[in-house]
């Protein structure tokens, strides 16, 4: 385990990244964090760790502020979402490129040894994506090229970035494709939300309201895996620690479709069957997504732990505690 370093974590005011900082902090390490959100919105936030708010790393000259003696560089910034998201903001989802381009030359400059790339499904090859119940995607799958638009391209030209600069300049890296992580301080309304977390909160909301009915988008048969939290943290730091520079899925195996997903929160939430209202207009992305987990095994001798039922229960159980501070009347027709 990483011990004793000094660790700069981008994006550390976001989900994924909220999560590293408080396990790296907790193994014994120091951290430095950064995030172009303002304070107000880190979704969690540690004291005993340098803090940079409102730090946009698309700017290189942010960049060269981090990197000063920095022992590892976990790069886990990028304008992001769900469908909803990502489908209507595809400029900006590729402006995140400026992020890990700007902090590789960065760490180049201060002679980084090691880098991490958050890298995702997204950059696989939409082809192999096009029905339901669909085998695992390799990691092969990537190539030939093409990714979702905009957000796909983005990723697939950064993960090229790093095994350039790890050719060039000798800058060790390691790359991961994130399968849908879900877990709880992920969000879960006002747009960016994945669907985990946005079918937790319209189950919750239809119980609180007394409502039987809850919007799904697509026809409800599209499959994906989704992998939890701890597990993507877990996965993350095995492989940082591993020689193995290519990407690499960081992802679950238990495929679902979104009806099924839907099955089993209700059944955590204990409501009764909700009618189902199909939204064929809304974001629906590939129709069938999963991760192949052979060469995570192979390199990493590790799987993930956690399964879908055990991680949506504690999802569900944390948006159920948020959404219960800020009243009961939620989503009753949601708004993402
Ligand atoms: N977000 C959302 N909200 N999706 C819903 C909802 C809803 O209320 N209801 C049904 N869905 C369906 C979507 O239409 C889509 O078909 C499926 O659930 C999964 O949606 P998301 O979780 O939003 O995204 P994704 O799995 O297509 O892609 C996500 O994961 C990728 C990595 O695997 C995105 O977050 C990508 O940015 C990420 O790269």
């Amino acid at each position: 385990m990483i011990k004793n370093k000094k660790i700069l974590i981008v994006g550390a005011g976001g989900f994924i990244g909220g999560h590293l900082v408080k396990r790296l902090l907790d193994s014994g390490n120091s951290i430095i964090a950064a995030d172009i959100k303002p304070k107000e919105y880190w979704f969690q936030d540690y004291g005993n760790v340098e803090n940079h708010y409102s730090m946009d790393m698309k700017e290189i000259n942010n960049c060269r502020k981090v990197t000063k003696k920095i022992d590892y560089v976990f790069n886990m910034a990028c304008n992001m979402g769900g469908m909803g998201f990502i489908e209507n903001n595809k400029a900006e989802c590729m402006q995140s490129v400026l992020i890990n381009t700007n902090l590789l030359i960065a760490c180049k400059e201060d002679d980084i040894k090691k880098y991490f790339f958050s890298s995702s499904a997204c950059a696989y090859n939409k082809s192999k994506q096009q029905d339901v119940f669909v085998d695992g995607l390799k990691e092969d799958d990537a190539y030939p090229a093409n990714p979702e638009d905009g957000y796909g391209w983005e990723k697939l030209f950064s993960e090229r970035m790093c095994r350039h600069f790890m050719e060039d300049y000798g800058i060790e890296v390691r790359i991961a494709r994130y399968h849908n992580i879900y877990g709880p301080y992920g969000t879960y309304d006002g747009g960016r939300e994945k669907a985990p977390a946005a079918l937790c909160r319209k189950v919750i909301g239809a119980k609180k309201n007394n409502d039987n009915k809850i919007e799904v988008w697509g026809d409800g048969k599209q499959t994906r895996t989704f992998l939890y939290i701890d597990d993507c943290i877990e996965g993350t730091l095995r492989l940082f620690e591993s020689d193995y520079s290519e990407p690499v899925n960081i992802g679950s195996d238990e495929q679902v479709s979104i009806n099924q997903m839907i099955d089993i929160i209700e059944d955590i939430s204990e409501i009764k069957k909700l009618e189902r209202i199909y939204q064929l207009d809304k974001p629906k992305g590939v129709r069938g997504r999963s991760s192949n987990n052979d060469l995570v095994k192979k390199v990493l001798n590790w799987s993930y732990k956690i399964k879908l039922k055990d991680g949506l229960t504690k999802t569900y159980d944390w948006i159920n505690n948020e959404t219960s501070k800020k009243g009961t009347n939620i989503n009753r027709f949601t708004k993402s």
